[in-house]
């Protein structure tokens, strides 16, 4: 019988510290030798959605071929073989995640549905009117409307942090916007829209001292750093799958184990159940409380194995290599006439978001496109963060560790042609 480690094929040795080798590591992910519009692909939208290397699509197509059948239910072989790879999975992000135990993790749809689900049981539960959550001007969208809607239903005070023009957290306003009622801080990792990679274990810290939880998004930060909730001490931690080499349809809330068992179920179905009578029905243990219905086993699978594909690399090495890309692309779309970044915190991951001249960033997108460069233009879900730059779209690029220089090159000279196309703005 396989499994799905043994089907994984990566030409990538196991983590050794040393430096990456990042053709090596192109090998791993079929799309990146595609063309598109007549040239080699450059994709660098990866803060929108990574590409998945062979060892994923290997492990959900080995699933489904050899593997399949749904979980926790079955005393037949092929159910008790589903569930212990998912439940193999589940360990893995407890691994990842560096959490205390296999409970504190919970499969969702992604970081969307982690942070409604918090809202809507820790949430509902937990605050009355005129309570109060602080979350920042460079939330996404997913961290800003869930919170809206529990305000709605509970009379609780949604209240913002500022930002300044680099792209950073006005900290000092922190002080001054913690009172006796606030119950949160929902605060982003690193902002999808500027990159800016915020001090949230000093935020944590700071809550903590006075009684309040914290949730972290980190969307964009698993991929590109070494994440340790029990370092961190946060209360909820979230991320997607789909942002980190894994599959679409999958993400993870890690919350403390006591926090969980003290919260209401949010979804109710099959599996979160221990017993259901009209009468009364008493609810399952964690983590399987908030895992109502049949879960995307294909998803947990394929990000178990991204893990392992990502560990294998080491976070060490992805980071090192990706802030020397980020730096080396910075200093060259510096200088080029007309870009203005938007965004330029001292600490940053992944993103850079920038406009060029007047042209509208859609067009440049739509240029760049022709040329075989995916790059994300508009608000990028992040609309409050426009608004404080004055903006109503940027164009972003967003790197990953099998992006190259010549790669970033092939952008920068793009838009040499850009300009040529649209005339002098
Ligand atoms: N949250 C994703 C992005 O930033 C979709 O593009």
């Amino acid at each position: 019988m396989n499994t799905v480690a043994e089907t994984a094929r990566s030409s990538i040795p196991p983590a050794s510290g040393a430096k990456l080798d990042v053709q090596a590591v192109r090998c791993d992910f079929p799309i990146l030798s595609r063309t598109l519009n007549g040239h080699p692909l450059v994709y660098l939208d990866n803060a929108a959605s990574t590409q998945r290397p062979n060892p994923v699509i290997d492990a959900i197509g080995c699933l489904y071929r050899e593997n399949y059948a749904n979980i926790h239910r079955g005393v037949h072989a092929l159910s008790q073989i589903s569930t212990r790879l998912y439940e193999e999975s589940r360990e893995k992000v407890r691994a990842f995640l560096n959490a205390s135990a296999r409970q504190e993790i919970i499969f969702t749809r992604g970081t969307t549905e982690s942070i409604n689900l918090v809202a809507q049981s820790w949430g509902r539960a937990n605050l009355s009117a005129d309570d109060e959550i602080i979350i920042s001007h460079m939330e996404h969208h997913s961290n800003i409307v869930p919170w809206q809607i529990l305000c709605e239903q509970t009379g609780a005070k949604l209240h913002v942090l500022p930002i300044t023009d680099h792209g950073t957290l006005v900290m000092e306003e922190l002080d001054r916007m913690i009172n006796a009622r606030t119950r949160l801080i929902s605060l982003v990792h690193v902002s999808n829209a500027l990159g800016t990679i915020n001090p949230v274990k000093a935020v944590i810290e700071k809550a903590h001292h006075l009684g309040i939880r914290v949730l972290i998004d980190g969307a964009q930060a698993v991929a590109h750093m070494p994440v340790d909730v029990e370092d961190l001490d946060c209360d909820f931690y979230c991320f997607s799958g789909h942002k980190i080499f894994g599959p679409t349809g999958i993400g993870v809330l890690y919350g403390k184990a006591d926090i969980l068992e003290s919260m209401p179920p949010w979804q109710g179905g099959g599996d979160m159940i221990s017993s259901v009578t009209f009468e009364k029905t008493t609810y399952n243990e964690l983590p399987y409380r908030f895992e109502a219905g049949t879960p995307n086993i294909a998803g947990v699978v394929g990000l178990g194995t991204a893990l392992d594909y990502v560990n294998r690399i080491g976070l060490e090495s992805i980071m090192h290599y990706e802030l020397e890309l980020l730096s080396d692309f910075i200093t060259k779309l510096k200088r080029v006439e007309g870009v203005r970044l938007v965004g330029s915190a001292p600490c940053r991951a992944g993103v850079v978001s920038f406009v060029f001249g007047e042209f509208h960033p859609h067009d440049v997108g739509t240029i760049l496109d022709q040329e075989g460069i995916a790059v994300r233009t508009g608000h990028h879900c992040a609309q409050p963060v426009m608004d404080r730059f004055g903006l109503p779209a940027t164009i972003r690029a967003s790197i990953s560790f099998y992006n190259t220089v010549e790669e970033c090159d092939v952008l920068i000279s793009g838009l040499t042609r850009v300009r040529e196309y649209l005339g002098q703005d």
